[in-house]
């Protein structure tokens, strides 16, 4: 499968000319190549983008924004002026974005799409999750500098791709914004020349060439139609249009010597990733309990059990289900023993189940000596708060109920393993229709954060709850 291409221009200096650059760049790969897709979309919010290339006046539903939501870019795609695509931009990337959790989303969006071609990410100057996605996806990062403090920045560019295990090669810088009207003295006559010795002994790479600053190129975002006009079509007697063509000219031959990479590097460490997550899964499916703790009935490993506790201790050495019936015989007999009449019971099991629809039942043995026992029931919130408890002390084992061929304290027997520990722990919360999406590789990595938690605030209410020893 061939993947785009991926150029990204970056910055964390505001102004330096990155939407310009991506823009226009775009526009003479395309004269360049005719047949070449080329793709263009902003993370920035100023609308450049949509600005040069909007061809109607309609403006559609879909936008950046929707890289996010399980869209495939390609169906994202507006067709724009000069032959190049866009993807609207979108005014609400600002607000906090659910659906943007982690650096690969883009690159793992793209990297399944059919999208052909060169893709041209212009960014924002911040290094938000946004940036940070495009940076991540990029084959190419273009970093216009226009002084020395945009030059210092690229180091934050540098460490990110550092932290990453990718070259720092990967950035390309490109002297922008240049006042070719100031001289200087001494071996560097220009702040083109200076800036690029400067990145040279820094280690970076350079693009030949610079971008100047055109007066004329600046009055192409200000006009009565309220579009931005291209440099190709409203700058071709300026020396911009010179660079820009320049510049085109050594980024395709880039792309034609390297080639798409990045997206296929990430496309297997997905498939890596994704292969690691199901032998996981599968591994916690086949150390389930095959039964009910309880009551012996067979897990049924597909399909809906809409009447199922999902039981795991501390450790996950213990997993597995109780049929809410047994659950709740189980709770009721031990933690209410005095409730005889039938009503009464129903009407407390009504309780429970409500309950137990927004909360998380803890379980908690504490073996006191060699005889006797504690066990806690704790019914938490969805954060692992406590909401209330109610204890019980045991002299003998048998002192607590059975249930079926299982009591109580067999579930923490079986859950102990040979361990222990000061305390022993069992966590439930009802089964999800399809019981076991809990072990799938997110839903259980959230179930695992939330037990280690309430093993924390557990430890720490027991401990203030100890009599201190001073006087
Ligand atoms: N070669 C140039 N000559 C003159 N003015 C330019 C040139 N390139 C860009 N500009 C102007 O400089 C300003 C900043 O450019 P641009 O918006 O491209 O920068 P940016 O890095 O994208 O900014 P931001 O960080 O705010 O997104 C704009 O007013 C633009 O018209
Ligand atoms: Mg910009």
């Amino acid at each position: 499968m061939s993947r785009a291409y991926i150029i990204t221009v970056a910055s964390e200096k505001g102004g330096v000319g990155k939407t310009t650059l991506a823009t226009n760049l775009a526009i003479y790969l395309k004269g360049l190549a005719e047949d070449l897709p080329v793709t263009l979309f902003s993370f920035d919010n100023h609308f450049t983008v949509d600005q040069m290339f909007r061809l109607s006046k309609t403006i559609g539903s879909q936008n950046v924004g929707h890289l996010f939501t399980g869209s495939d870019p390609i169906d994202l795609l507006t067709d724009g002026q000069y032959g190049v695509n866009y993807i609207p931009s979108s005014r609400n990337l600002a607000n906090p974005q659910q659906q943007l959790k982690s650096v690969e989303q883009l690159a793992q969006v793209i990297s399944r799409s059919s999208l052909p071609g060169i893709v041209i990410i212009d960014t924002s100057p911040v290094l938000d999750l946004y940036t940070l996605n495009a940076l991540y996806a990029a084959d190419r990062i273009i970093v216009p500098i226009k002084d020395a403090p945009s030059l210092e920045n690229c180091q934050n560019l540098a460490d990110f791709l550092l932290q990453h295990k990718r070259s720092k090669t990967v950035l390309k810088l490109l002297p922008c914004l240049i006042d070719t009207r100031i001289r200087f003295d001494g071996p560097f006559r220009n702040s083109y020349q200076l800036l690029k010795a400067y990145a040279i002994n820094r280690g970076y790479r350079c693009y030949e060439g610079f971008i100047a600053k055109s007066p004329k190129v600046e009055s192409l975002i200000t006009n009565p139609s309220g579009k931005i006009y291209a440099v190709i079509t409203h700058g071709r007697n300026t020396g911009v249009h010179l660079q820009l063509t320049h510049l085109a000219r050594q980024v395709y031959l880039d792309y034609l010597e390297h080639g798409p990479i990045r997206l296929t590097e990430v496309a297997s460490e997905l498939f890596n990733q994704e292969k690691d997550f199901l032998q996981k899964y599968n591994s916690r499916v086949n150390n389930l309990q095959p039964n009910c703790l309880c009551c012996d009935l067979p897990i049924p490993k597909t399909g809906v059990w809409p009447n199922a506790y999902f039981l795991e201790n501390e450790t996950g050495q213990l997993s597995g289900f109780i049929e809410e019936d047994c659950l709740l015989e189980l709770l009721l007999q031990n933690f209410n023993p005095g409730l005889n009449s039938k009503e009464q019971q129903k009407l407390l099991q009504e309780i429970l189940i409500g309950a137990a629809d927004s909360s998380l039942l803890l379980l908690q043995k504490t073996q006191i000596n060699d005889e006797q026992a504690r066990l806690d029931l704790f019914r938490l919130n969805q954060q692992g708060r406590r909401i209330s408890e109610r204890s019980m002390m045991s002299k003998k084992r048998g002192r607590f109920q059975r249930k079926g061929k299982t009591s109580l304290l067999q579930l923490f027997d079986i859950a102990a393993m040979g361990r222990a520990e000061p305390f022993q722990q069992l966590l439930l919360r009802q089964a999800d229709k399809n019981p076991l999406d809990l072990l799938r590789h997110h839903n259980y990595l959230k179930w695992q954060t939330l037990f280690s938690r309430i093993q924390i605030e557990q430890t720490l209410e027991t401990e203030a709850r100890r009599p201190s020893d001073d006087p």
